[in-house]
């Protein structure tokens, strides 16, 4: 068994992006710009933002916080985002989900300028991505793939499970391996909580991604022998064996399955680092007009 490491990978792939932008630097190009919008103070949204936030400081790109009150009305938000969409400053911008409940997440994500949507949440971003056209590219997805090229994983041809189908990850991430592209040309099955036969399903998978949001849902028995595992949950739980008081633990149960699997991504360190790179490579096509022109 190969542990993918995620956190070596993207520290890596971070280096590459500094580099990348000190060359637009010194040519005298726009030095990319991300601006994250924060509403109210979800603890994980918080995390993600600030880590989002020092990731662009690491490589050179400009990065401002949006932070809006738990309390800010629908319009009031779809207001910050067209003042983003028109200001010419900001070359990609991200509303960090979840909202609360009394805004239509939806709502906001369409109103975001395509051409803008650097977290590739937009459904016109979406459609170019299924028809393979240049599209930003959802972060943990691509994060995926990314993960997958750089430790030469084969995928051609492999029977691909994704265990989960949110916008997010699930859609998008079986789409990816879909698509006639390397990494991708599997044939892809998707299950969920309807799913018959999970087990019988899951025992055909070469490569297998969980994205599912149960802890430690993914055993041993339920793993081909030599399969690849990609686990994309994320969950805090308690420990008194930390100095932080906390634990992260994934979908997969890691000390279980990473004896029948050929590589394993780990949690934390595994996809969850490789998502902000997908971002930074976003932000930067952006300021680049690399997808639209
Ligand atoms: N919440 C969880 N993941 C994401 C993400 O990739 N982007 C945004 N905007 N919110 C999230």
């Amino acid at each position: 068994m190969e542990p993918i490491d995620g956190k070596k990978l993207s520290s890596t792939i971070k280096e590459e992006i500094a580099r990348e932008v000190e060359e637009i630097k010194q040519a005298g190009g726009k030095v990319p710009h991300l601006v994250a919008v924060l509403v109210g103070h979800d603890p994980a949204s918080e995390t993600y933002v600030n880590n989002k936030e020092k990731a662009c400081n690491k490589v050179g790109i400009e990065s401002e916080v949006i932070r809006l009150e738990e309390s800010i009305s629908q319009e009031e938000l779809l207001n910050k985002v067209d003042e983003l969409n028109n200001d010419p400053k900001v070359d990609g911008f991200i509303v960090q989900l979840p909202l609360p409940d009394h805004i239509d997440e939806q709502k906001v994500i369409e109103a975001v300028d395509p051409k803008k949507d650097v977290d590739g949440f937009h459904p016109v971003n979406m459609g170019r991505m299924v028809l393979g056209l240049p599209a930003y590219l959802p972060a943990t997805p691509a994060g995926i793939l990314e993960m997958l090229k750089r430790y030469n994983i084969e995928t051609e041809g492999k029977d691909c499970v994704v265990l989960g189908r949110s916008n997010i990850v699930g859609k998008p991430v079986a789409n990816l391996m879909l698509q006639k592209t390397t990494p991708g040309n599997c044939t892809v099955t998707v299950c969920h909580s309807r799913t018959k036969n999970l087990e019988q399903v899951l025992a055909k998978a070469d490569i297998l991604i969980v994205a599912m949001g149960k802890m430690e849902f993914v055993t041993a028995d339920m793993v081909k022998e030599g399969a690849v595992v990609i686990d994309v949950g994320i969950h805090r739980i308690r420990s008194d064996k930390t100095k932080s008081g906390w634990k992260l633990k994934g979908d997969v149960k890691f000390d279980e399955v990473k004896g029948k699997a050929s590589y394993i991504t780990p949690v934390p360190g595994g996809v969850g680092p490789m998502t902000i790179v997908s971002l930074l490579k976003n932000t930067i096509a952006a300021s680049q007009g690399r997808i639209y022109g």
